[in-house]
């Protein structure tokens, strides 16, 4: 098991649960995220990705989009020296341009000051969306071509997945989602070609280390066949 990825779902309908306001159910989350770090740990994964901001994200209220750019900004602030204690890399995936300067910043800052670590890569989705990123590689590869770099017949599979924000990133082997939604959500439509698929009924501020063991076990029980025998 190299690569986990998580749709962290369901702080909203948490949150609601208990007459508070949605960002109280981002901030529960945030708390979910420690305890995964720790069990991904334990578990010797290389590559944890979480998605915590998409692409359609965008569309939702703007004060609920500040509370969560501020969240972000104090888990960065906070995680920092922690990550890079425990030999962490971080790595940020998506349309990164389009968040705040200060979000920016800080995922610069953290991304350039872990580079060097190699316990395990923490990859966070944020602006992200899988047919930005796919349409984004498509692009590059057609100005490679118009500008002779390569020739059509260059592009294979692995050429394309070499233009993707995830190029030196393996595919996740095991992709959870919780909240008992049964979609993708537009994440890593390329990558998630072979993964398993784990569904958990809990939102995700009730989401701890054991749920996560819970879904690795879940894993090992399958059987991954990749279309052969
Ligand atoms: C997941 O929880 C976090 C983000 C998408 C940023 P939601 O905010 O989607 O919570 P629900 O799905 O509305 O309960
Ligand atoms: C997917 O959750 C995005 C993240 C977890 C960041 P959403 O709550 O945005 O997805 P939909 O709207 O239920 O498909
Ligand atoms: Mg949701």
């Amino acid at each position: 098991m190299q690569h986990i990825a998580i749709i962290m779902d369901g702080n909203g309908r948490w949150a609601k649960e208990r007459g508070l306001p949605r960002a109280e159910g981002h901030r529960a989350g945030a708390e979910s995220v420690r305890e995964v770090m720790e069990a991904c740990k334990g578990l010797d994964v290389k590559y944890l990705t979480l998605y915590a901001f998409s692409s359609e994200n965008w569309n939702r209220p703007e004060a609920e989009i500040e509370a969560l750019m501020t969240l972000l900004e104090r888990f960065l602030d906070e995680k920092m020296e922690e990550l890079d204690k425990q030999n962490v890399r971080l790595q940020a995936i998506g349309q990164l341009d389009r968040l705040p300067a200060s979000t920016r910043e800080r995922l610069e800052r953290i991304q350039e000051h872990t580079k060097d670590n190699d316990s395990m890569t923490l990859v966070l989705a944020l602006s992200y969306g899988a047919r930005e990123e796919i349409t984004a590689a498509a692009r590059s590869i057609a100005e490679a071509a118009v500008s002779g770099k390569i020739s059509p017949e260059d592009i294979t599979c692995d050429l394309f997945a070499k233009h993707l924000y995830t190029a030196d990133i393996p595919d996740p082997d095991l992709l959870i989602r919780t909240s008992g939604e049964m979609r993708i959500s537009n994440f890593l439509l390329w990558q998630i070609s072979y993964s398993e698929i784990v569904i958990v009924k809990k939102m995700w501020p009730d989401f701890r280390q054991g749920d996560l063991i819970a879904a690795v076990e879940e894993y090992k029980s399958r059987d991954r066949r990749f279309g052969a025998l």
